[in-house]
């Protein structure tokens, strides 16, 4: 059978809370809500519709740890974005869980006035070993990525042979210490894992995690990407429905990535960011910083914005404050919802150097 998709209502308009001034709006009204930072370009994994091993090998010239932005620089910003309207910030990479001290960033952000929401999208390969560190530093919550139940097609997606039965350690460690509620991503490209999506369904039913499938995006260029790969959302809901009855759930807040179904036995729930097919830029509060601190407003920007510049350039809080106004003030980025052919060639920033 076919599911309606719930309709989302439009932006609601949170008063301003502590250090806020006036909350920033881009050129189609949006506000920013959501910052995700990227504190590494480098990951420890090769996904196929990432990092393939091709171009991200032994040549590749990852940032030198000079061009980060230190855990000092990236508070100091998130500081100003705060005042901007940034409630939730989110870190990713590459792998975020392979920059060192990691922890420290989280406690420092965790403390920070008006950041009700830390959280972090991680691979779960070293999620076993941090979780507690990670829980008592402040983290609230993460998200993790896994493709596959089983290891021959986890391995093919990895590219390096990491096994499923690790990752599944990292998500019971975050479960057991309360980086709850957990989410796990997982990416369906067509002909590699589209059979595996009621697996993955039939193992976090009832477990209390919330499962999502993300198609497969055309973020940069170095997948490859063909539309023919992507597997459209309704036919994944279709597909778990036909097996395990499910029912539309409202969005939570406008701009909510994932449209979420329940399952109508009570077992849980379920998301599907469907960037493709359902484009969601009508609501979309997110901006981004990369590692060595450049802002994209877009997940397929074509330029960022250098911010380190600024934040190493002895300019005022209140300078950088300015900046980023205007910055968030000319957005009018769209761009899932203007794909086509045209818009495939542009030069868009990769995935792994953005983060997702
Ligand atoms: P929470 O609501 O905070 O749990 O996070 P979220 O729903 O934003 O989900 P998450 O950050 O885990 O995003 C999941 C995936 O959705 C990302 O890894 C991206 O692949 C995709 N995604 C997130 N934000 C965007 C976006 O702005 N545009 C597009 N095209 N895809 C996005
Ligand atoms: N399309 C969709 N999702 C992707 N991710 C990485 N690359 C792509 C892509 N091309 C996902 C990862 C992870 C999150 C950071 O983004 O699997 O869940
Ligand atoms: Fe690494 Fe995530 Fe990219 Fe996979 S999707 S290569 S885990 S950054
Ligand atoms: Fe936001 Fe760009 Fe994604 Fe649209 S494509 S939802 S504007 S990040």
């Amino acid at each position: 059978m076919g599911i309606q998709l719930p309709v989302v209502s439009a932006p609601a308009r949170p008063s301003p809370g502590v250090g806020r001034t006036a909350d920033a709006r881009d050129t189609l009204g949006r506000p920013l809500r959501d910052l995700r930072i990227s504190v590494t370009d480098r990951c420890n994994f090769r996904c196929v519709y990432c990092m393939p091993k091709e171009l991200y090998g032994q040549g590749y010239r990852f940032l030198p740890s000079a061009e980060l932005l230190d855990f000092e620089e990236i508070v100091r910003l998130v500081r100003v974005f705060v005042r901007l309207g940034v409630h939730k910030v989110r870190l990713t990479g590459g792998e975020p869980l392979i920059r060192p001290g990691i922890e420290r960033l989280v406690q420092m952000l965790a403390g920070l006035d008006g950041v009700d929401d830390v959280t972090l999208t991680t691979n779960g390969s070293l999620l076993a070993s941090k979780a507690a560190a990670l829980q008592a530093a402040g983290l609230g919550r993460v998200t993790v990525s896994l493709d596959s139940l089983r290891d021959e097609v986890f391995g093919q997606m990895n590219d390096v042979r990491f096994p499923v039965s690790r990752v599944l350690d990292g998500i019971d460690r975050a479960a057991a210490v309360g980086l709850r509620p957990i989410k796990v991503n997982a990416v369906v490209k067509r002909g590699v894992n589209d059979a595996d999506v009621l697996d993955l369904a039939r193992h976090f039913r009832g477990t209390g995690h919330t499962l999502r499938f993300i198609e497969y995006m055309d973020v940069g260029h170095s997948n490859g990407w063909q539309l023919d790969e992507v597997v459209p959302a309704a036919e994944i809901v279709d597909r778990i429905d036909a097996i395990f009855p499910l029912e539309p759930v409202e969005a939570e807040y406008p701009g909510e990535v994932a449209t979420r179904y329940r399952y109508r036995d009570g077992a849980g729930e379920i998301g599907m960011i469907a960037s493709v097919t359902r484009p969601f830029c009508g609501d979309c509060t997110r901006a981004r910083l990369s590692a060595e601190g450049f802002l994209y407003t877009c997940l397929f920007a074509t330029e960022g914005h250098d911010l380190r510049r600024l934040v190493r350039g002895d300019k005022e809080d209140e300078v950088i404050e300015g900046a980023l106004r205007d910055i968030w003030g000319a957005r009018s980025d769209r761009y899932s919802e203007l794909r086509s052919s045209a818009t495939a060639d542009l030069p868009k920033v990769e995935m792994s150097y953005i983060g997702g």
